[in-house]
């Protein structure tokens, strides 16, 4: 692993904090995920972390607490100047070279499922390959819709899901507030296990099935930890 340090820290809602790094990945592919490593108490402790950088941009992070959690409320202790380490090659599939040919691309998230999202379009090849990019945000409160100006900036909508204001995704996609059109539409899912199952299940009730290499499709997906 490589040793870096933590240069900036905006904290968008109580645990919520986006931590940006002195170290840069050139070979990123946006989508892709680095392990973080502590030492906690004498062990070293990793967790896996989405980039929501561009490449060759300093690494940056956006994290939630889990409360009880191992790592994360180590993590988000952390201030400016202190050292993390990082895997020296980001990894990972959820990345549009795996995304077949679509006229729309809808990028759906809950919480901190949006980064990878982010460093799709801070690359900037997303919104030039699809005729419409439609990001899907999912939180708990309007504070937590991190990132949103920038999105619309550079060039994509977004669609907020606040749970106690608009409702979940699953709520916006009952409602027929979403037009995915499956002859058009490819849809990326990421973040919390029980949102990607529902959606999914949604999705194929109206024609959008599972993407796979072998078997083409409409759905890419990526959980943030497995269903309890
Ligand atoms: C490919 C990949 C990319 C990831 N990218 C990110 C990212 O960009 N940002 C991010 O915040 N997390 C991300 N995660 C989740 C991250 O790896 C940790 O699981 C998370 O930060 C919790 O770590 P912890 O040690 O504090 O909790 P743990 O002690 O490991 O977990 C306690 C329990 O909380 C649940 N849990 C785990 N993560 C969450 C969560 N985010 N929200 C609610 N419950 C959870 C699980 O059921 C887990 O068993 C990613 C996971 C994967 C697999
Ligand atoms: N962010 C906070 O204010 C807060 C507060 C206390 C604890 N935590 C802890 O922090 C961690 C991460 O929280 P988080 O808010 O980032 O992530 P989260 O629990 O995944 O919630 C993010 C968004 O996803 C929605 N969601 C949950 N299940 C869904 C499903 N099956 N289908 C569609 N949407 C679904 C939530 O709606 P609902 O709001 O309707 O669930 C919320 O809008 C968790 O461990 C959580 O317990 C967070």
């Amino acid at each position: 692993m490589i040793e870096t340090r933590i240069v900036d820290r905006h904290d968008w809602a109580p645990g919520l904090v986006t931590l940006k790094l002195e170290h840069a990945f050139a070979e990123l592919e946006p989508g892709q995920w680095t392990n973080v490593a502590l030492d906690v108490d004498g062990e070293r402790v990793r967790r896996a972390y989405s980039l929501a950088s561009a490449p060759g941009a300093p690494a940056e992070l956006f994290v939630s607490l889990v409360p009880g959690g191992r790592f994360t409320p180590r993590l988000l202790a952390l201030s400016p100047g202190d050292a993390i380490h990082l895997d020296e090659k980001p990894q990972g599939f959820f990345t549009l070279k795996w995304v077949p040919k679509a006229h729309e691309l809808w990028l759906m998230a809950t919480g901190t499922g949006l980064a990878p999202y982010v460093s799709m379009l801070r690359q900037g090849d997303v919104l030039s390959r699809f005729e419409r990019v439609v990001v899907v945000h999912g939180v708990r409160s309007e504070a937590e819709l991190a990132y949103r100006d920038e999105i619309v900036a550079l060039g994509a909508e977004h669609v907020p899901a606040v749970s106690r204001v608009q409702g979940r995704i699953t709520a916006l996609i009952e409602r027929g507030e979403l037009t995915i059109d499956p002859g058009r539409a490819h849809v990326m899912l990421c973040g919390n296990p029980a949102m990607i199952a529902e959606v999914s299940r949604l999705l194929e009730a109206r024609g959008l099935r599972k993407h796979r290499q072998r078997k083409p499709g409409h759905v890419t997906t990526e959980s943030y930890w497995e269903v309890r």
